[in-house]
């Protein structure tokens, strides 16, 4: 009769599991790089997710399930019940023309993985890979949920969880490279991490004729003017200094001709915030403001408003513990203090479900250029953050099932 085997200890299985991470590395850079070549925009995440599917069903031991057209879901059983973690990756691309020239550049004019989001959906691949080996080693249940659309709102995580894809899930957690910071690097900030991202329109009607006789029309570029300085002091007059708001106006379009007084002109922008009721009382004050201004001036105007993807808040208890084990396995020099960005994510629409963390891993250079910000054309990654990514999710997740 032979003895039972004992489980390995968590920290073996992880010890195990970062060794063969390092050997997949080449793989991980090679699914990054046909990715890139292969860019899709949101909900068009077609050949991106039935590549991810064929490398998903070449695992042993995975429930595929395609919830979207264009998303892909993998379920890893481990041998024993236990915790159900989910592991968020990001498909899709933007409609930016790339300006590397690297022999992974886009294949496809006018779109780009301008935001890394290839390396989160390699990453997370590689991660399957590695726990989908050790499956006999695994209590509870990994699932790897493949997004589409985080670009584009209403976004791509509101669907999947609609879909059912957090039911049962104890904790999720999910990553960005990020080029500003340094590879090597990981950030994760507690509570608030990035901001709710809202949008805005507005047009001013007025009335149209000859700029030599202005005094003849109402003219909607000169109030549309005085809109965009007055909004400026909501944020600067009105918030709280110590709470983070962004008020942006973006668009201003009015006008055909030089000598032409138009009817009306356009206005779009953002606005983000973190206060939930904050975030309800900056679009009642810019509402005012803008039908004061144009009332007093004689103009009418339309305006929306349009909610976008909740702020990303990270739980405080599992973001120190998950800071402890990025810190326990590439040493404390890996964390980066960072601050709240004011970008969105809809990894938030997880974060209703479950306790979630979204860690920020290092992916710029400057000794090799590697610069560019997020969403710009020449945007690139130090791909050694794959590897940074991939053993930061490995020891993550062994650590949430073993909780
Ligand atoms: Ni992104």
């Amino acid at each position: 009769m032979t003895a039972p085997t004992l489980p390995p200890t968590a920290h073996d299985l992880v010890a195990s599991l970062l060794a063969a991470a390092e050997p997949l590395a080449p793989q991980v850079i090679a699914w990054r790089r046909h990715l890139h070549q292969h860019p899709e925009l949101s909900f068009e995440e077609h050949a991106t997710a039935q590549y991810v599917h064929e490398v998903l069903a070449a695992l042993p031991g995975l429930e595929l399930s395609r919830p979207t057209p264009t998303s892909v879901v993998a379920r890893l059983r481990g041998s024993h019940p236990g915790r159900t973690i989910a592991v968020r990756a990001d498909m899709d691309a933007l409609p930016i023309d790339e300006e590397n020239n690297v022999p992974y550049r886009s294949t496809k004019r006018g779109v780009m993985h301008a935001c890394g989001h290839d390396g989160h959906t390699s990453i997370v691949l590689g991660l399957a890979t590695l726990l989908s080996g050790a499956r006999d080693q695994l209590a509870g249940e990994v699932r790897f949920v493949f997004q589409h659309a985080e670009e584009l709102s209403p976004g791509g995580a509101e669907q999947l969880v609609e879909a059912g894809v957090m039911d049962g899930v104890h904790e999720v957690i999910g990553l960005h490279l990020w080029s500003s910071m340094p590879v090597g690097k990981i950030g994760i900030v507690s509570g608030p991490a990035m901001a709710a991202p809202d949008t805005f329109q507005c047009t001013i009607t007025g009335r149209g004729g000859h700029a030599a006789m202005p005094h003849d029309t109402v003219d909607p570029i000169a109030i549309a003017a005085q809109v965009v300085t007055a909004l400026q002091q909501i944020v600067s007059r009105q918030v709280d200094p110590l709470e983070p708001a962004v008020l942006s106006v973006t668009q201003f379009i009015a006008g055909t001709a030089f000598n032409v007084i138009p009817n009306s002109a356009y206005l779009s922008g953002t606005v983000r915030t973190f206060d939930a009721a904050l975030r309800t009382q900056i679009p009642e004050r810019m509402e005012r403001l803008i039908r004061g201004i144009c009332d007093g001036f004689g103009a009418t105007c339309e305006f929306t408003y349009e909610l976008g993807y909740r702020p990303v808040i990270n739980d405080a208890a599992l973001t120190a513990r998950l800071t402890e084990v990025a810190s326990r396995t590439f040493g404390a020099h890996v964390l980066e203090p960072l601050r709240p960005v004011m970008g969105g994510e809809d990894f938030s629409a997880y974060q209703q479900r479950a306790p979630g963390v979204f860690a920020f891993v290092g992916a710029g250079n400057v000794d090799r250029g590697i610069t560019a910000a997020h969403h710009h054309p020449r945007f690139d990654i130090d791909e050694a953050s794959l590897g940074v990514g991939l053993r930061y999710l490995v020891a993550a997740t062994v650590e949430l099932l073993g909780g």
